[in-house]
């Protein structure tokens, strides 16, 4: 009778869309060295050494891995001083995924903001945006520039599911548009995914809506381009029309809506280093060149190697694929997805490149004014080894003006998740890690003061002490 019964088939569980070839090991160490290390550090997670960490999520910036493929390219990569093969091939790369005519290489993102902003932005002006990053808020208000942000108010409840959190509220950024004259707006700046907002997508639709409405104004569109990939595949797996696209189309489609983009290559273009200005302005290009000599390199290196842009040119090719995608973003969602099941509280939905923790919530009983992020932080690198990075008050520096502490919306613990670097095995420790900090939050009821700080950009050099 039995007999008759079909089998039915399990269903596939997911793996990753590739194998591992070479490996690299990590350190382990005890709770009484990680006290000391952190000690030693003055509390800044930035000042550990990289062999007193054991994993590592300070960022995914450079830290990726790179495939067979550009390791191949490195070794065919020309280092010429001018005129470099690879360069062509790096701006036919760029060009054909983004659409751009002039690509301008820089050594990473925030060069790239030095040189097009030192073209573009004037003391006085107001650059509108989505949660600008930090370098790109450095670069403007260095230059007594004003950034103001326009990200819809869904961004700062981390609870709210919404698919778009990066998106730009247009009645916002009209505001802004209407209230300072076309001279004092050099462009408007979208930033996909957003970083500051937890690695939240931006719609096309939006894209859309903020290149017609600053256009009507007279105002070109930028977008910081870190992670336009990931942006791609939120695209494709949330807004309806694209679910048949290809990410390299919807990449195409999205930068129909930009009249020029900066990037750090260190995130979706899988490098170690680098970065590009892209435009298709010629004057603007032209006048880039010019800081781009002074302040990176020729215009065919940018502070680059050679083999640099060649495994650039690579990475964008396979960053762009939906497969290289999926098994990144999958492993993120379950770090996410663990997280939530222990109950930490984490920003939702959960970002294309990190999860955010919301440390206003894991730890409520360290004041605000003592640094709710950073001592989270703190706590799991003392427990496990685990390195993440404060996204909360220290980041958000001083307001210029008063030289007051500036407290963000959001007080985020964010562990930024490199590619193709570990397993879920990691990402099982993490969690694990995180539970029992969480578990102990009652007792955990004063953070850190600070000894020493920078006029700007404090958070990557900031010397803290324990309250007592
Ligand atoms: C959205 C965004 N823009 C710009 C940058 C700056 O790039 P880089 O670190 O290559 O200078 C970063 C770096 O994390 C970023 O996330």
């Amino acid at each position: 009778m039995l007999g008759f019964l079909k089998n039915k088939d399990m269903e596939l569980p997911f793996a990753e869309s590739y194998k591992i070839k070479m490996i690299e090991t990590l350190k382990r160490s005890t709770r009484e060295q990680r006290l000391q290390w952190i000690k030693e550090a003055k509390y800044n997670l930035f000042k550990l050494k990289s062999d007193q960490v054991f994993i590592d999520l300070l960022t995914d910036s450079g830290t990726g891995a790179m495939s067979d493929r550009q390791w191949a390219a490195i070794m065919t990569g020309d280092e010429s001083y001018a005129g470099a093969r690879s360069y062509f091939e790096f701006r036919d790369t760029v060009s054909r995924i983004m659409g751009f005519e002039y690509v301008l290489p820089t050594h990473q993102g925030r060069a790239a903001e030095n040189v097009l902003f030192s073209v573009l932005v004037k003391s006085g002006d107001v650059v509108p945006g989505n949660s600008h990053f930090d370098t790109t808020k450095g670069h403007i208000e260095f230059r007594k520039a004003h950034a103001v942000d326009c990200t819809i108010d869904e961004a700062f409840n981390t609870t709210l599911e919404h698919p778009f959190k990066g998106n730009i509220n247009i009645a916002k950024l009209e505001k802004v548009l209407k209230e300072n004259s076309r001279e004092r707006i050099p462009f408007v700046i979208v930033t996909v995914t957003c970083n500051s907002s937890g690695g939240q997508p931006v719609s096309i639709a939006n894209l859309k809506a903020v290149y017609e409405l600053s256009h009507s104004y007279g105002i070109p569109v930028l977008f910081d381009s870190a992670r336009f990939a990931e942006n791609a595949y939120f695209i494709k797996l949330r807004e309806e029309g694209y679910q048949d696209k290809s990410i390299k189309e919807i990449v195409r489609e999205m930068y129909q809506y930009a009249d020029m983009a900066t990037m750090s290559a260190k995130k979706d273009g899988i490098v170690n280093i680098g970065g590009f200005i892209a435009c298709n302005s010629a004057d603007i290009y032209r006048d880039a060149c010019t800081f781009n000599i002074m302040f990176e390199g020729y215009v065919t290196y940018g502070g680059m190697a050679g083999r640099d842009m060649a495994a650039l040119a690579v990475g964008l090719d396979e960053s762009t694929e939906f497969d290289y995608l999926e098994t990144r973003i999958k492993q993120v969602e379950y770090l996410g997805n663990k997280l939530v099941e222990y109950g930490v509280p984490i920003q939702h939905p959960i970002g294309g490149h990190a999860v955010f923790i919301d440390a206003a919530k894991a730890l409520p009983f360290v004041p605000k004014e003592q640094y709710q992020a950073q001592t989270l932080g703190i706590e799991l690198y003392i427990e496990a080894g685990i390195r993440g990075v404060e996204i909360g008050t220290l980041l958000a520096d001083r307001d210029p003006v008063t030289r007051e502490n500036r407290y963000p919306d959001l007080e985020l613990l964010r562990l930024a998740i490199p590619r193709r670097v570990y397993t879920n095995n990691h990402m099982d420790v993490i969690a694990a890690a995180l539970k029992n900090v969480f578990d102990r939050r009652n007792s955990i009821t004063k953070g850190y003061s600070i000894y020493w700080e920078a006029p700007i950009m404090r958070h990557f050099t900031v010397e803290l002490e324990k309250v007592d």
